[in-house]
């Protein structure tokens, strides 16, 4: 099948086509530049440019794949979680496009999508363990299938991504900083004890990072030395001139990271390691933050030690995109799920509905209008 997946929940206008599992072609706008210059995501002026951006990159999307909009039997957005404005103009997209060609919808919940991108390079096999760390989100996940995910944990504060991205910027370095922090990290060697491992040894599997950034805090404002700058005219990053202390940096940013990493896969050991989850098959890593280069090997090396399938994918499948979302939708259409073009986005801290309904049966718990 077909599918044309829209991804606006946040600060990434991308649109793909996918069939059978295949990445037909990917067109991403990337709004990193815009929000640098206010340290973090402006909601507004986000949903401003996917509204502006949108058009041409579906068209260009046709163009490069040679493949005619007649052709296309399903149309995707990400529903939600997300920024509302931005959700909406994905998700206004693709109802006019359904309503339009007359096309399947179905509106795609994008943490399902982070965690299924892994199945675009290698066929998951489920019940599955999933790790999804991104900007805005982390959770444990037990999946059974594309339409089947419980919540065993959660950040019940920060999520990973953003304890980078705050983090960073106490360090001058632009956002979203996890990657620039990633970076330095490899020229640097843990001081151990440095940052705490917050919530660790609780008898639950959640998550926290505040008291981590709050660490960072401390230790930033007692060595206000450590510090780089960025530009946002000419985009240029400059790392602190004396070398003593631009190796503090990089050792500040191998603790950090590492501290961040043990609190996540610590949580993987004890999901594994509860009786309900011995019948887990493979281990999934999935988000933005699952770019990191200490974390990919660390989860890695869990799934090893136990036998199971790991399943993470390539650094551009990691960050939001638009073959995610299509690639989920092809599942749940094939599962002949689909939505009514009632649906509506959903934004942050609401969550998203079950209300797809199989081809013929009527609506689950979406009302018609
Ligand atoms: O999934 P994503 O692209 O967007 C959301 O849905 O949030 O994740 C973005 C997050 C940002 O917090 C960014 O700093 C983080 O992923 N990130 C990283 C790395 N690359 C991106 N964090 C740590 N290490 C990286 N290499
Ligand atoms: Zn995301």
């Amino acid at each position: 099948m077909l599918c044309l997946g829209i991804e606006t929940s946040c600060d990434d206008t991308s649109l793909a086509l996918v069939a059978d599992a295949e990445i037909l072609g990917q067109e991403t706008w990337s709004q990193n530049e815009l929000h640098a210059l206010f340290g973090g995501v402006v909601p507004e002026l986000a949903s401003r440019e996917h509204a502006k951006n949108i058009g041409g990159l579906f068209d260009r999307l046709l163009e490069r794949t040679g493949v005619r909009a007649e052709d296309i039997e399903l149309v995707c957005p990400a529903r939600g979680p997300g920024l509302l404005g931005s959700l909406l103009v994905g998700v206004a997209f693709a109802k006019a496009f359904a309503l339009g060609r007359s096309v399947r919808f179905i509106g795609i919940n994008h943490l399902h999508a982070h965690v299924f991108a892994a199945g675009l390079k290698n066929k998951l096999t489920l019940p599955a363990l999933a790790l999804l760390v991104s900007g805005g989100h982390t959770l444990l996940y037990r999946v059974e299938g594309p339409d089947e995910f419980a919540v065993l944990g959660k950040s019940f504060d920060d999520a990973a991504g953003e304890a980078f991205d705050k983090a960073g910027k106490m360090l001058g370095l632009p956002y979203p900083a996890g990657r620039h922090i990633d970076r330095l990290a490899q020229d640097g060697v843990e001081e151990a004890r440095l940052f705490p491992r917050p919530h660790t040894g609780k008898d639950n599997l959640d998550f926290s990072f505040s008291g981590l950034k709050t660490a960072m805090w401390l230790h930033v404002s007692r060595h206000p030395e450590l510090k780089a700058s960025f530009d946002v005219q000419s985009g240029e990053l400059s790392l602190p001139r004396d070398r003593q202390t631009r190796q503090s940096l990089a050792d500040t940013c191998a603790s950090y990271r590492q501290a961040v990493v043990d609190c996540l896969c610590l949580r993987v050991e004890e999901a594994l390691n509860g009786r309900e989850n011995a019948d887990v098959q493979s281990l999934i890593l999935a988000g933005g933050v699952a770019a990191n280069s200490l974390l990919r090997p660390s989860v890695g090396k869990i799934a090893a030690k136990r036998g199971l399938e790991f399943n993470v994918p390539p650094p551009e499948l990691c960050a939001d995109n638009g073959a995610m979302i299509a690639y989920l939708g092809s599942l749940l259409a094939d599962m002949g799920y689909e939505h009514d073009l009632d649906m509506r986005a959903v934004p942050r801290g609401t969550p998203v509905p079950q209300d797809m309904f199989r081809s013929g049966q009527g609506g689950l718990g979406s009302k018609r209008v």
